[in-house]
């Protein structure tokens, strides 16, 4: 399909003068047309999602929506989501969340994903499992083969105790595939290192894999079988639908 013209400027050379923000915001508006009024909603973090998370607060204001809960994924996209109105709620008082959508930072063919750079892979893990559909929107940048295997993290939410232990032990996991694994840390005003805190409180250790992980199903299960792992960043399987946005297009694609 081609882009919708409500959604990208009027100017003929729009094709040629897009950025990356232009396409995260025309795959973000292209998935808020799949809520409806009365749904109990996802509201994913980060860039992408941030797009969509306004998007449905201007058609509320409009009239075109009505009665949406929104359910956050993150502190950051509460804060959005109350700014612009939307009323929330939490996964304690709405267990079935009727659609999610979310940004990634890879997808592969099968719609398997890696997210949580921004850090909130596990609340975002949370909200989405609970989602009979689960929208992903990115531009083309975030496709890739395999996942895990871009030169980029695979990040893993871990409990502050002992973290160094656990990250070596993710280290050791994943040796064959050439990893290493680094503690997350964030650079405060002095210019000193502190091990960047998720919304949990919890800490992440991001693993870079030299190689391929191999069986994704497998990598999962013996990540989580770790002691002091609380959840990693590949999605597999939890994907129904993928948007992309690039230069030439939209893309839709179901699972
Ligand atoms: C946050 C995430 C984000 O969805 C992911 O990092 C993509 O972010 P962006 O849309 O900014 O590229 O998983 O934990």
């Amino acid at each position: 399909s081609t882009f919708d013209p409500l959604l990208t400027p009027a100017d003929d050379s729009a094709a040629v003068t897009l950025t990356q923000d232009d396409l995260k915001r025309i795959a973000a508006y292209k998935a808020v047309e799949y809520v409806e009024s009365g749904m109990v909603v996802g509201l994913g973090t980060g860039s992408t999602a941030k797009h969509a998370v306004s998007r449905i607060s201007e058609l509320l204001r409009e009239g075109k929506l009505r009665d949406i809960i929104g359910i956050p994924t993150s502190t950051t996209t509460h804060v959005q989501a109350i700014s612009l109105g939307i009323p929330l709620s939490d996964l304690d008082s709405h267990p079935v969340v009727d659609l999610s959508i979310d940004g990634a930072d890879e997808v592969d063919p099968a719609l398997n994903l890696v997210k949580g750079r921004g850090g909130s892979l596990l609340r975002e893990k949370m909200v989405e499992g609970a989602s009979k559909k689960f929208v992903v929107i990115v531009d083309e940048s975030k496709l890739v083969k395999h996942i895990g295997g871009s030169g980029l993290a695979v990040p893993v939410e871990v409990v502050p105790f002992c973290c160094n232990f656990t990250r070596g032990k993710l280290e050791e996991l994943f040796r064959g595939a050439g990893c290493k694994a680094k503690l997350r840390v964030k650079v405060g005003s002095g210019g000193g290192e502190t091990a960047a805190v998720t919304d949990n409180g919890n800490y992440v250790v991001d693993l870079y894999l030299e190689r391929d992980i191999g069986d994704l199903d497998a990598a999962s299960e013996a990540i989580l079988r770790l002691p002091g792992v609380v959840e990693h960043g590949m999605f597999l399987g939890m994907a129904t639908t993928l948007i992309v946005a690039g230069k030439f297009g939209v893309t839709v694609k179901d699972r």
